[in-house]
């Protein structure tokens, strides 16, 4: 059984659903037995020690939730996604990370899924991919198919 860890945040409920459909999809569809653990850090940052060392490779989800700058020339800051910054860092965890899915929102132009770049540059893994709002199935099978290359790949 290989595990793959699904490490998210999510405050509109967007990034969590698509999350709750690329489980079902890694379930039923990876020739793999995959076991799959969703973790939102959200949850996390509710308990006395939020943050713990991950034991297994994972993908980080991560919506974009700038405010001020125009994604080209000017600053922007990352605000409400911060934790899952926090949790990617903490204790080493960013070494077993496969990559960052970012989530946005297309009329944001040039900082359309940013803060996905901005976190590949700092911890040296790549964007995966990008995906608008929830995502469609299309997205989904997209997405689920990297991940499974991936794991297949470090067999
Ligand atoms: C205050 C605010 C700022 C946002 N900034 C950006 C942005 O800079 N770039 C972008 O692509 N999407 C931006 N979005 C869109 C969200 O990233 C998008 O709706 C995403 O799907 C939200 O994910 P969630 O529902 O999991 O929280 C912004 C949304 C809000 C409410």
């Amino acid at each position: 059984m290989k595990k793959i860890y699904l490490v998210y945040i999510s405050l509109s409920g967007n990034t969590q659903s698509f999350i709750r459909r690329l489980t079902s999809f890694l379930n039923f569809h990876s020739s793999l037995d995959l076991d799959v653990e969703e973790i939102h850090v959200k949850d996390l940052v509710k308990e006395a020690i939020p943050y713990y060392a991950l034991d297994a490779p994972f993908v980080a989800f991560l919506p974009t939730y700038l405010e001020g700058g125009n994604g080209l020339d000017n600053g922007d800051r990352e605000i409400l996604t911060n934790p899952l910054g926090d949790f990617i860092a903490y204790e080493g965890n960013d070494k077993h990370c496969l990559g960052v899915v970012g989530f946005g929102n297309r009329n944001f132009n040039h900082q359309y899924c940013l803060t996905a770049k901005q976190y590949a540059q700092r911890f040296g893994f790549p964007v995966l991919d990008e995906v608008e709002l929830r995502g469609l199935n299309q997205d989904i099978e997209r997405v689920g198919q990297k991940i499974i290359s991936l794991l297949e790949n470090r067999i």
